[in-house]
């Protein structure tokens, strides 16, 4: 199906930032596209417009009640000139996965990929070329209706902004410290943890502040009824390699299906390494530490793709993993995957758009 999408270009384009000074999602690209929803109407009116600011009622319900949804995904620039995407269609499955937690309407995923794709062919000459920098692509969904009444928006947003970016973590892939959350919890079992919802974030930054006073760059998450079984790290999923297999929470209904986390797995299948997805505690991953078989771990996302952990510290004591430096594995897996995203490497997945 095609899309008539209008475009409104701008006559004002912004001065790029520097490729050294980027940053993460500090600066962002001369356009956005639009979509508005209402009830009866459905989605309409889909448009290209100068990234400008939006104007809402301060009855909107995205500011009371959190109706909010987004997905992040990087436009890669490969050095034979291809804009390439990484398995950008399972976002806008997973926006609408997460739509339908949030009680929001559906996405059309086409027009999605349509807006998307026109955006990056106006705004190209945004996606960065210097190493390690990418295009990250933030799209979301907001409600709009200006009511203070507890029910689901009559009226919605849907928008893609644009960002260039440099390496998420400033000091590169170096392994962080992360601190056991024993207190905060992130999420539960039917509640919106599966979701990409905004106040899921929000929930989390207090504990990444009292981790930061440890030293800690992030918090390991546990599961909210026992506070002993491993959910994720920070904003990332989370893998272990003990005894030559990888372990990774199983996704229990309040862990994020991350799409870095999948196509780990799925790396990891393809070397014949043997992958576990399944509950985990605390206390495994201290015994296994004890006997010397926990050699790696490492955090999976969009933004830092592989971010290895090289100490954890808890408030029964702190274990240093790996000697504290980068695995052998976390290493392969970001330098493959990388590889992959910016066309370096051959991609035998289908994984590239
Ligand atoms: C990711 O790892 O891509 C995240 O979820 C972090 C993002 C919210 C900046």
């Amino acid at each position: 199906m095609t899309y008539s999408i209008e475009i409104e270009r701008s006559t004002a384009p912004k001065t790029k930032p520097q490729e050294d000074q980027l940053g993460f999602g500090k600066h962002f690209t001369d356009h956005m596209f639009v979509v508005d929803y209402e009830t009866g109407k459905g989605w309409h009116a889909p448009r290209i417009v100068p990234y400008q600011g939006i104007t809402l009622d301060p009855a909107a319900k995205i500011f009371h009640y959190g109706q909010s949804v987004f997905e992040g995904l990087k436009a890669y620039r490969a050095e034979d000139g291809r804009l390439l995407l990484f398995r950008p269609q399972d976002n806008f499955k997973r926006l609408n996965l997460s739509n339908e937690r949030m009680h929001m309407p559906e996405i059309d995923a086409d027009l999605a990929m349509a807006g998307l794709q026109e955006l990056i062919r106006i705004d190209s000459g945004w996606i960065p070329s210097a190493p390690g920098t990418s295009l990250y692509i933030r799209p979301f969904v907001i409600a709009t209706e200006p009511s203070l009444g507890v029910a689901p928006s009559a009226k919605y947003q849907f928008l893609i902004i644009m960002s260039p970016v440099g390496a998420y973590y400033a000091e590169g892939i170096n392994p962080v410290k992360i601190y056991v959350e024993s207190g905060y919890v992130r999420a539960v079992k039917g509640g919106v943890g599966t979701a990409k919802t905004a106040g899921n974030y929000a929930s989390g930054l207090k504990a990444q502040e009292e981790a930061a006073k440890r030293g800690c760059a992030q918090v390991l998450w546990l599961d909210g009824v026992h506070r002993k079984y491993i959910e994720e790290v920070g904003s990332m999923n989370v893998f272990f390699y003990i005894d030559g297999k990888v372990v990774t929470p199983a996704l229990s209904g309040s862990i994020l299906d991350g799409i870095t986390r999948r196509s780990v797995i799925a790396l990891l299948k393809e070397w014949n390494i043997p992958v576990e997805e399944r509950t985990i505690s605390v206390d495994e991953l201290f015994e296994a530490h004890e006997r010397g078989a926990l050699t790696e771990a490492f955090g999976s996302g969009t933004a830092a793709v592989i971010s290895p952990i090289g100490a954890l510290y808890s408030e029964n004591g702190d274990i240093e993993i790996g000697g504290g430096k980068t695995g052998e594995l976390a290493a392969k897996v970001y330098d493959t995957l990388t590889g992959i995203q910016y066309g370096r490497v051959a991609d035998p997945f289908g994984w590239t758009y």
